[in-house]
């Protein structure tokens, strides 16, 4: 299979065909993903804080932390478009840190960077397309914003806000994004938000008319148990199965049945 481009993303788009997206932090599940052949983008997301860092939110990631993740992630890809996320602090300091920092995760390996915010961050997602620099936009509930929202809340509920929203989306389109993420609003805001924009809108917990959706990897496979997050599918009890492998390891060592005959070497 060939790589996917930003271009493929608007044409399978314009075809109906539904965009898959899964985030992903290492090598071994990048292989598992390529694996598949199932999945159109990868976001290197900045959910990294909290499934892999054990932290309770994403404003700790850094810069540097997406770096890591991005180039242990693309050694294990060739098909899916990658992209990373700009973790808080990347580029709220001014237009020039946002492109250094954006140009240092392209370096890392990514396609394209994702950069949460409405009409805040147009002025940097202009330039970064001017320099080559594709971007995903990142609106309805930005976990940047927790401090603002008061959590991590369905946004979008009142019509203020959803005209906001709205408005944010045409806003990020002409500012040049190739695709937006739409988090957790009501699905009608969801399907409002997709048909003002011909850009595909990429949903997490944004109903069923976006023209894609993503989840994190965690939480499909059922491996992060801190929350419990009504729009996520698990389709594996990965925790269970992990835990249960490890009791097996330890018994075997214990009863004498590891090492086995097939484990040494003679
Ligand atoms: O960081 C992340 O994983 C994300 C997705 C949940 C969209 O931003």
């Amino acid at each position: 299979m060939r790589k996917i481009t930003v271009r493929d993303f608007l044409k399978k788009k314009q075809k109906g065909e539904k965009l898959v997206l899964l985030t992903c932090y290492d090598y071994t599940f990048a292989r598992i993903i390529e694996d598949s052949g199932s999945v159109d983008g990868v976001l290197v997301g900045d959910s990294l804080g909290m499934v892999v860092k054990g932290e309770t939110d994403t404003l700790g990631v850094s810069i540097e932390d997406v770096v890591y993740h991005t180039k242990a992630v693309s050694r294990g890809l060739k098909t899916p478009l990658i992209i990373a996320d700009m973790p808080f602090g990347s580029y709220q300091a001014g237009i020039e840190v946002g492109i250094n920092n954006a140009i240092r995760l392209i370096k890392a390996g990514a396609d394209a960077v994702k950069i949460e915010g409405g009409r805040e961050v147009a002025g940097l997602i202009k330039k970064l397309v001017s320099f080559g620099i594709p971007v995903m936009g990142h609106l309805g509930m930005t976990p940047q914003y927790k401090n603002i929202f008061g959590g991590y809340r369905l946004r979008g509920k009142d019509r203020k806000t959803k005209e906001r929203i709205v408005e944010d989306a045409r806003v990020l389109e002409e500012s040049g994004v190739f695709s937006i993420v739409l988090e957790m609003v009501p699905e009608s805001l969801g399907r409002e938000v997709q048909e003002a924009v011909s850009v595909p809108v990429i949903g997490i917990g944004a109903g069923r008319y976006t023209a894609g959706q993503i989840l994190v990897i965690y939480d499909i496979l059922g491996l992060y148990k801190d929350l419990n997050i009504r729009f996520v599918r698990q389709y594996a009890n990965g925790y269970d199965i992990f835990r249960d492998s490890i009791k097996k390891y330890a018994e075997d060592i214990k009863e004498g049945r590891f090492p086995g005959e097939e484990n040494v070497f003679n």
